[in-house]
């Protein structure tokens, strides 16, 4: 019986599988669920972006270019043999990895993405097949290596963001307008296998690796067929690996989901939005700044508030999703100031609160007035943002008998739990005990 009616549910939900939710063919739902349960779990990452670019951090030539520091050879429209020379200067003697990884975990991280390569082909890992790697700099130091070895002991996760375009390799196609490097006899072909070979010694001599993280899909030149064929390949290398959508042509611009049809990636990737009502059924991360930028850029002083990252934090994990928070270290390895202070802030409201986001799944009750709710098994925790004045918290539509009301950080403070109608009221202190989120966790039956 058991034997008989497992592949035909297996088979059945499948079928209902949202598009955003591809899956090689040999894995069925709960192989997939077992795959995607450290990541459904951890709902808080870090993204580093870093590279030679954080170097002229967002300034050439003496001007401030737009955008953002990390596409700094597109904005000014730098030549490849005017941007070569940064190699010799990247020299980030104050970097550690441990201090990272530890500030990352104080945080409530539980993973790392780092930019292996970004869009202008720098490796920051001692990559066999190039010499526009880190060990061709004066810092002759394998900063992934680092990182890995401080992830292992920290019992972080290490991931790795890959970008497909690359701006430096000879043989990656189509050309910049303002490069005039002759695409002839650049194969693109044989660019796969570079990146190919890359991907390989990165899962083999950084792994176990969490997430391969693809960007960079949207050229011309990448297929929805050489999408699916490396999202294969890097499974091949890894299956327990999860890889982002980037990797296909199905991302929906920055909204990040899926479009209808069958297209590779684990997971969405909203970049600088947090989808407005929840997914079900669908994985997401949302990336998002802490400024307006990836990469570092000296004059981009446009802090979000270490309260709105948190409230972003709770919102994203109310909704289903993943939080990847970005920083942009500097040339000398350290992470911005202003970052550091966010985060460790983030850090102190985990310390407190880590339980009703870590584990969690979306809100049982919508969107309330007064902030946003996570669940996890019978507990629902309440993340009040806006504190009644008279202390009474309505709670409307939740489909659960409450056995308990108390504050998750208040030691067992207990609030009142009144009735009224199919709604209930909760009365708490009349001042918000928690200015930015005070979380209430419900007991329910
Ligand atoms: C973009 C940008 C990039 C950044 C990324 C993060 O697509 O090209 O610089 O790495 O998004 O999501």
């Amino acid at each position: 019986m058991r034997s008989l009616c497992l592949p035909i549910l297996a088979a059945c939900l499948a079928s209902l599988m949202p598009a955003a939710l591809a899956q090689t063919p040999s894995e069925t739902p709960a192989e997939r669920d077992k795959r995607m349960g450290w990541f459904r779990d951890a709902r808080f990452g870090l993204f580093i972006h870093w590279g030679l670019y954080a170097i002229p951090a967002g300034e050439w030539q003496g001007k401030q270019t737009g955008g953002t520091g990390e596409w700094i050879m597109t904005n000014a429209q730098i030549p490849v043999p005017d941007y070569e020379p940064l190699l010799a200067q990247f020299n980030p003697v104050k970097f550690n990895a441990l201090q990272w990884v530890k500030l990352a975990k104080r945080a409530g991280m539980k993973y790392v993405i780092i930019t292996s390569k970004h869009h202008d082909g720098f490796c920051l890992f001692d990559a066999k097949n190039s010499d526009w790697d880190v060990m061709s700099t004066p810092f002759k130091r394998d900063i992934l290596k680092e990182l890995a070895v401080a992830c292992k002991a920290e019992g972080m996760r290490l991931c790795f963001y890959h970008s497909i375009m690359d701006w430096h390799e000879p043989d990656y196609l189509p050309r910049r307008p303002w490069d005039k490097r002759p695409a002839d006899p650049a194969s693109f072909p044989a660019y796969i296998e570079y990146m190919k070979a890359q991907l390989k010694q990165l899962v083999k001599e950084y792994g176990p690796l969490g997430i391969m993280w693809f960007d960079g899909e949207w050229e011309s030149t990448w297929t929805h067929d050489m999408g699916k064929e490396l999202y294969s390949y890097v499974r091949s290398l890894q299956p327990s690996i999860i890889v982002n959508n980037r990797v296909d042509k199905g991302r929906q611009g920055m909204q990040g989901l899926n479009k209808e049809g069958d297209f590779a990636g684990d997971y969405g990737t909203p970049e600088q939005e947090v989808p407005a009502t929840g997914l079900p059924g669908v994985d997401w991360e949302s990336c998002i700044t802490m400024n307006d930028t990836w990469g570092f850029r000296k004059n981009d002083t446009n802090w979000k508030s270490a309260p709105d990252l948190i409230r972003m934090l709770v919102d994203v994990a109310s909704k289903g999703g993943n939080l990847l928070l970005n920083v942009g270290p500097t040339a000398e390895g350290l992470i911005p100031e202003a970052s550091v202070e966010r985060l460790e802030a983030m850090g102190a409201w985990m310390r407190k609160n880590a339980e009703s986001i870590h584990g969690t799944t979306a809100s049982p009750i919508g969107r309330p007035d007064w902030g946003r709710a996570t669940k996890k098994g019978s507990k629902v925790y309440l993340h009040v943002f806006n504190w009644p004045a008279d202390g009474r918290i309505v709670v409307k539509g939740l489909p659960a008998f409450i056995k308990r009301a108390s504050l998750l950080a208040g030691h067992g403070t207990t609030l009142q739990v009144l009735r009224t109608g199919g709604d209930v009221t909760l009365v708490g202190p009349t001042t918000a005990p928690d200015a930015v989120d005070t979380v209430v966790l419900l007991e329910t039956q």
